[in-house]
């Protein structure tokens, strides 16, 4: 079915919607978040030895952040309200699943960012601002339409090859838009859109609820045994590189923390989703977390768990320890 949202998506790379969803329901959001927010800044700083140059996890004063699976925000499954499901149904080719049920957070002192595409390969983020945001705050700048490949270009789901020059090019010939946002809106990105977080000049931090949906699988995925050893190592990788402040080997330990989560189609492995939780979730907001651990039994047997799939996995383990090795030499 094609929805409005899908349509523009496709036309301009993003799709901006506004008052879809309930400030009520963003109000808890924004109380429950806070907390969970608090919670990481304290275990993140306390990871490092001493002194560090680290203000944030990402990038000048920005944070990524996974959200619990035991919260409001994913028993809400506001990801499939209003007409998402539909929208994400119409833009991905086949099957698609959510990966990372995160948010991105810019903080006071955030600066411009350079201007990006988050990747070459489609994929699409579903941004939920728990605050209103503007240019005085950190909206987000996109160069609508630079998802595709020229203006006169269909929209495909096939990845691009553009560089950093490439990206600077285009946009240099373009205007930016800011993508101003009031809670109740949602906006959907297509990851491949040129765009740039912009400074936060408050005092407050601009949380956005920050879902990726990844073309993936329709029903086969490695085994929780062969994730939770990638995921182990990223954790052994993290112990590693953290308290030396380097970030060539914190960005490593990252990247191979995000490939794990890639491969797994989920970063709901080593997170189960309680059963309360699941209980309430309906048919389209399983099938987006159908890769994930569920406490509820059933539900894991939906995914084919198949030794070809692990291989690739551990193959790419095994690679990367010894990479992650070299570097701390
Ligand atoms: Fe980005």
């Amino acid at each position: 079915m094609e929805t409005l949202a899908g349509i523009k998506l496709k036309e301009n790379g993003y799709y901006h919607g506004i008052g879809k969803l309930s400030p009520i329901l963003i109000d808890k959001f924004k109380t429950e978040f806070d907390l969970f927010f608090e919670d990481k800044r304290k275990r993140f700083f306390s990871r490092f030895e001493s002194n560090t140059n680290y203000s944030a996890n990402h990038d000048i004063n920005r944070w990524n952040m996974l959200l619990p699976s035991d919260s409001e925000m994913l028993k809400s499954g506001f990801f499939v309200q209003d007409d998402l499901f539909p929208t994400l149904q119409s833009v991905f080719d086949d099957h698609f699943a959510l990966v990372f049920f995160s948010s991105d957070i810019s903080s006071p002192g955030s600066a411009f960012q350079t201007i990006h595409q988050d990747g070459n390969d489609f994929a699409v983020a579903l941004n939920v601002p728990l605050v209103d945001s503007d240019e005085q705050n950190g909206a987000t700048h996109i160069y609508p339409k630079t998802h595709r490949l020229s203006d006169d270009s269909p929209f495909t789901n096939e990845s691009n090859t553009f560089s950093n020059e490439d990206i600077t090019k285009r946009s240099e010939q373009l205007k930016p838009v800011s993508l101003n946002v009031k809670i109740g809106d949602y906006t959907l990105r297509d990851l491949r859109l040129i765009h740039r977080g912009t400074p936060n000049k408050t005092a407050e931090h601009r949380p956005y609820l920050s879902s990726i949906f990844l073309p993936s699988s329709e029903n086969v995925a490695p085994t929780f045994e062969s994730i939770n050893y990638g995921l182990s190592i990223f954790k052994q990788f993290k112990d590693i590189a953290f308290p030396t402040g380097k970030s060539n080997l914190i960005d490593y330990a990252n990247t191979f923390g995000r490939l794990v989560l890639g491969f797994s189609n989920s970063d709901r492995v080593n997170r189960p989703i309680p059963k309360q939780v699941s209980d309430q979730l309906n048919e389209d907001a399983l099938y987006c977390l159908r890769f994930a651990f569920f406490e509820d039994e059933k539900l894991n047997k939906r995914i084919i768990r198949n030794d070809k799939s692990s291989e690739e996995l551990l193959h790419e383990i095994e690679q990367a320890k010894v990479e992650f090795d070299q570097l701390t030499k």
